[in-house]
Formats: structure tokens, sequence, C-alpha cells
């Protein structure tokens, strides 16, 4: 009966905790209506689809299809960044069993996972998260860092000092518009993190560093809004997304930790830093709200795995058959 009980609780969370996302995201193409706020000149010309109306086989399919990618040298022209872009792609023909991703939240704190965290293959985090004093609850064990352009390039992030860069493969990212080249872009990135970049792979010319190429970002953008009944936020998708669909090829399984919000749920933002602002959890600059309902659409944990320990399951790309 306590086993009852418990399955009772876990199902009126989940019910409350989607009933949430959907409301955020309900609220959003609401605002989206009056037409103003395109920072990126977003001219989406699909058509809004509905991933409730698709199976998740079938979703993970269309994401598959989506390319993200790194950018590579021949992406460049004579650009001076050329030269400081590894010749190797990342991961190349790496392959991994289990591979973990650690959305930020602040329901990680007093979660316990570290152990489990470390027990996967290989570990994603994001931006300047800490595992130093963390361990308990995220672990200890980092092989991926997806950074945004921000921390690349704010002083207050010593991005080329600071340890926490170092003897991991990063991965850096900056929206470019919607539309625009490459070369664009280059011109006018949205905070300037070239010279960082070169300067990094400069120092260290083993680095494993790369770039995101900006265009393929809106892909990904694209197929959420292809697949979301409502309209998104005209913002790049979150780290969080853009990380799931960067490891999936590579990866046998991903769980993400704490991206689906469990009953820790909090306030917080950050496991590692006090403030409060619950728009980081349900979304408001990025179209959050539509990534984890359609992130919890395909995943395959039990409601048990998801809500009560914390994370969901994805399937790799390697064993699908499209
Ligand atoms: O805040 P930051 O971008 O560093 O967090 C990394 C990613 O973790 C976010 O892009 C988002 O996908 C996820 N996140 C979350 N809920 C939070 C904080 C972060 O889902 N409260």
């Amino acid at each position: 009966d306590s086993y009852r009980e418990c399955d009772k609780k876990t199902s009126e969370f989940k019910e409350n905790i989607l009933k949430e996302l959907r409301k955020v995201f309900t609220d959003e193409s609401n605002i989206l209506r009056t037409g103003k706020e395109n920072p990126y000149n977003v001219n989406y010309r699909g058509s809004r689809g509905n991933f409730m109306e698709k199976s998740p086989k079938e979703l993970l399919c269309l994401l598959k299809e989506t390319s993200l990618k790194t950018l590579r040298r021949s992406d460049v022209g004579n650009h001076p960044l050329r030269d400081f872009i590894p010749k190797r792609a990342l991961f190349e023909n790496k392959r991994f069993n289990s591979c973990a991703i650690i959305a930020s939240a602040g329901s990680l704190k007093n979660s316990n996972l570290g152990s489990f965290i470390d027990s996967h293959d290989l570990v994603m985090r994001f931006n300047n998260a800490p595992t130093k004093g963390f361990e308990v609850d995220v672990g200890r064990k980092t092989t991926i860092r997806l950074l945004n352009s921000q921390v690349v390039t704010k002083p207050q992030f010593n991005f080329l000092t600071s340890t926490m860069y170092k003897n991991v493969t990063l991965v850096m990212w900056d929206p470019s518009n919607y539309t625009s080249f490459i070369s664009d872009w280059l011109d006018h990135p949205e905070f300037n993190l070239f010279m960082n970049y070169m300067a990094f792979r400069k120092n260290d010319q083993k680095s494993r560093a790369f770039l995101m190429n900006p265009q393929t970002i809106w892909n990904v953008w694209d197929f959420l809004q292809d697949n979301s009944p409502s309209r998104l936020r005209r913002n790049p998708p979150s780290s969080g997304f853009l990380g799931l669909k960067l490891l999936l090829p590579f990866c046998n399984f991903v769980d993400v930790v704490e991206y689906v919000p469990s009953v820790r749920v909090t306030r917080r933002c950050h496991y590692y830093d006090p403030e409060d602002n619950p728009s980081c959890t349900f979304g408001v600059w990025h179209p959050l709200a539509a990534e984890k309902l359609l992130t919890f659409f395909i995943n395959y944990a039990s409601d048990n795995e998801v809500f009560q320990k914390g994370y969901v399951r994805i399937a790799g790309f390697k064993n699908m058959d499209c």
C-alpha cells in the first residue's frame, strides 16, 4: 500500500509539472501573437505540428535528421579563425554507452546524484557549473562542457585562466541571426568570442575546443517549432537541448539530469548559486517549456525515475533504424 501511495504522489506531481510547463508554453504563444520581440529576425516558413500526434520514435528520427554541427575550417573562408579550428571533428568515431547531461538546476542540491552521474561513460556540463564542493550531488567527472559566448567573453568567468575549462572537450556557441550567413556572424557575433577562442587554442594547441556552427542552431529551433502546436519564443534553444542533440549521435543512451523538474523542484536557478529565478526552470528567454515537454515525451525512463530520481533517458541515434 505504501508503494501505491508513492505511485499516486508521483503521478499527481507529474500532472502538476506538465500542467505548469504547458501553461508557460501557452502564455508564451499568446504574448507572441502581438508579433513583437524578434531579435534574431526569425522568419519561420514551416508549418507547426504537434509532437503529441507523433510517436516518440518518429520524433527521434526527425531530431536525428536535424543537423547541428561544429564549425569546420571550410566554413570560415579566409577568416583568421581558420587555422585555430581543430582539423579533427568532435569525437570522430568515438562511441559511448551511457551519457549524462547535467542541467544546472537548483534542484540538484541535496539530490545525492553524484555517484549515479559519475557512473556514466561521458558527462556533459554547462557554462561555469562547478563540481568542486558539490561532488555528492553532481559528481566529479566532466568529459565535455558546452559554453555560451558570455562565459567565454565576460571577465568574471576567467575563461582563459580557470582550471574549469582545462582537460575537457569544449563546445562554444553564440547565436547568429536566423537567416544570416556565417560571414555575417563572423563580423557581428552577439558576444565576440573569437579573440578568446584563438588565444585559448594558441595556449594549448592540443585542446579539444570547438565552436558551434551558428546557422545549425536554428535547425534545432525549427525542429522544435515544426513539432509544437503553439508559437515558440524566437530565441535559440537552451544549452540543455542543444547539448542533448549534440550527444545523441555518440551515445547508446543519454540521461538528462534535473532538466524535466523532479520533486526537488525549487525556485533556485542553479545548484551553485543562491539566486532565485523560477524562469530558469520553466523558461522565458529560451523555448524551454516546449523543449522539456518534448524531451519528456520521447524519454523512456519510468515516471519514478523521472520525477523521484530526477532524470529522463533518451535513446541514442546509433541504434535507431529510421
Ligand atoms: O543556466 P545555464 O544555461 O548555465 O544552464 C544550462 C542548461 O541547463 C540550460 O540551458 C537549461 O537547459 C538547463 N537548466 C534547467 N533548469 C534550470 C537551470 C538550467 O533546465 N533551473
